[in-house]
């Protein structure tokens, strides 16, 4: 089932949310809300979906990369279920690109993130897993995280400076 996005300015979007009991991830309503969110991720091509932004405030974030023309030297990111995220380790090095987000229709702006990182979390058969990852992947995880905190990546802009509407950004920047 598709599901409604909540944009910026909805109060879901800045709410902390709540971890996942454990031993709740495997029960079936669990499964069919995260099918139900990489269906939604799909349905309106991000790369990644966090449960807030779907007006569900729990520790839950899904990850797709099929292909990302941005990075074409970047691998793709086979679809990834996160939850309860704890970064444990970043690079102290940080690159800076573009990002987007469902929740902020239509802007894009350019965003410094640690180039690599460590996230443990559960999975949603419910094991424990450590994610090591780099580059546009490790971006996303971020920018997934910084949703399950109430943040989107504009408070992570150093200034306004970058923000661009999409047709503008089509049009200026996408091949720069
Ligand atoms: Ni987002």
């Amino acid at each position: 089932m598709i599901l409604k996005v909540a944009r910026l300015g909805h109060p879901v979007i800045r709410a902390p949310s709540e971890a996942v009991p454990k031993e709740t991830i495997r029960m079936p309503e669990l499964q069919r809300f995260i099918d139900d969110m990489i269906e939604t991720m799909h349905e309106y091509e991000g790369v990644g979906l966090a449960a807030p932004q779907v007006h569900v405030s729990k520790q839950i974030a899904v990850i797709e990369v099929t292909h990302n023309r941005r990075y074409p030297s970047e691998g793709p990111v086979p679809l990834t279920v996160l939850i309860n995220p704890r970064i444990v380790t970043a690079s102290k090095h940080s690159l800076e690109d573009w990002e987007g987000c469902l929740s902020v229709h239509e802007l894009r702006g350019r965003v410094p993130r640690a180039e690599s990182l460590e996230v443990d979390c559960y999975n949603r058969a419910g094991e424990k897993i450590r994610l090591h990852a780099h580059g546009f992947f490790a971006r996303v995880i971020q920018h997934e995280c910084d949703h399950l905190v109430g943040k989107v990546f504009l408070d992570r802009m150093p200034n306004l400076t970058t923000l661009t509407h999409l047709h503008e950004f089509v049009r200026y920047w996408q091949d720069d």
